[in-house]
């Protein structure tokens, strides 16, 4: 099995650690195998046949998806065409396409959004943000592979871009309910997709979050239960962050997941406990 890995990120590596233990994996970042262009794939998968490509790339914004708002042409690029150039790269070959994406295309609380609902935070929405925009304008735009419907991973070590982190680190904090993503479970899915050489041409969108999802105000006092906090957190409304951009705060469904691949996530607080033990390891 051949699988190809773009974008050295978050996500990127611990997929990388995971396949590597059952898989041939080639693991590539922009800086030296630029796969936004179209002949570099080509010329790749002529060279090489690949069984999946998993695209982990995007632009996420640093330090947070506010940067969107100033580079949104570059927000676009890394978001929505050079991945639709991917994908179609891979169509062309007849590959096997993941693109881990951002559920983060809804807001509001009316419903669990599925698959199925037209997103309210995304490229048609005035109030959403440039990232949304883009992660949404892809979904339009592609017409092979899967796409995996990721918010605010988290997992158990402590790293920048986990959003247990994110909440040490933060001196205000907001209190929303929203849909997580623990990577673990991410890694589970994706292995097993690839081991059952289950086929991920046709166009497909995934919610993959972990079910029952905690509001903010839990999961700090689950951390502060193991000694993980932040003696500076102060509650406070959104609207006194002064963003630039406004976040998508939903709930996710998982039923598609359940039904059409049998795959059973552990409840967001049960996993939010193991990886807060494990981030204090
Ligand atoms: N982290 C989150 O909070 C979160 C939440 C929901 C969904 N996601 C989605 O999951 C996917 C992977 O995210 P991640 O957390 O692993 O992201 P990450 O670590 O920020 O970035 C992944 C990769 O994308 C490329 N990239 C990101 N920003 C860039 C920039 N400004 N300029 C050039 N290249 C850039 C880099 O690829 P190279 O290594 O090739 O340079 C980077 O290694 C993305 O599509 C993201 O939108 C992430």
């Amino acid at each position: 099995m051949n699988i190809l890995i773009l974008g050295k990120g978050y996500i990127g590596n611990y997929l990388n650690d995971r396949l590597q233990k059952v898989a041939t994996v080639d693991f590539e970042n922009r800086r030296w195998f630029n796969y936004t262009k179209l002949n570099v794939l080509d010329r790749r998968f002529k060279d090489k046949k690949y069984d999946y490509v998993i695209n982990c790339s995007g632009f996420t914004g640093r330090p947070n998806v506010d940067q969107g708002e100033d580079e949104q042409e570059l927000c676009y690029e890394l978001n929505t065409f050079a991945p639709l150039r991917i994908s179609s790269a891979c169509k062309l070959h007849d590959i096997n396409y993941i693109h881990i994406s951002s559920g983060c295309i809804y807001n509001g609380y009316e419903k669990q959004y599925t698959e199925e609902d037209e997103p309210n935070f995304g490229l048609f929405n005035e109030e959403s943000s440039t990232y949304s925009k883009s992660k949404h304008a892809y979904e339009l735009g592609s017409d092979h592979g899967l796409t995996l419907r990721v918010r605010m991973p988290f997992c158990d070590q402590l790293h920048e871009r986990s959003i247990l982190t994110k909440l040490l680190n933060y001196d205000n904090l907001v209190n929303y309910v929203n849909s997580k993503t623990y990577i673990p479970d991410l890694l589970d899915f994706i292995e097993l997709l690839i081991k059952g050489s289950y086929s991920t041409k046709t166009k497909s969108l995934l919610n993959f979050v972990n079910p029952k999802p905690l509001a903010t105000d839990s999961i700090t006092e689950i951390m502060k239960a193991q000694g993980l906090y932040n003696t500076n957190w102060e509650w406070v409304l959104f609207e006194e962050l002064n963003t630039k951009a406004n976040r998508s705060n939903c709930v996710l469904s998982t039923k598609k997941l359940e039904k059409e691949y049998g795959f059973k996530l552990q409840d967001e607080e049960v996993a939010i406990k193991k990886a807060v033990v494990n981030n204090m390891g």
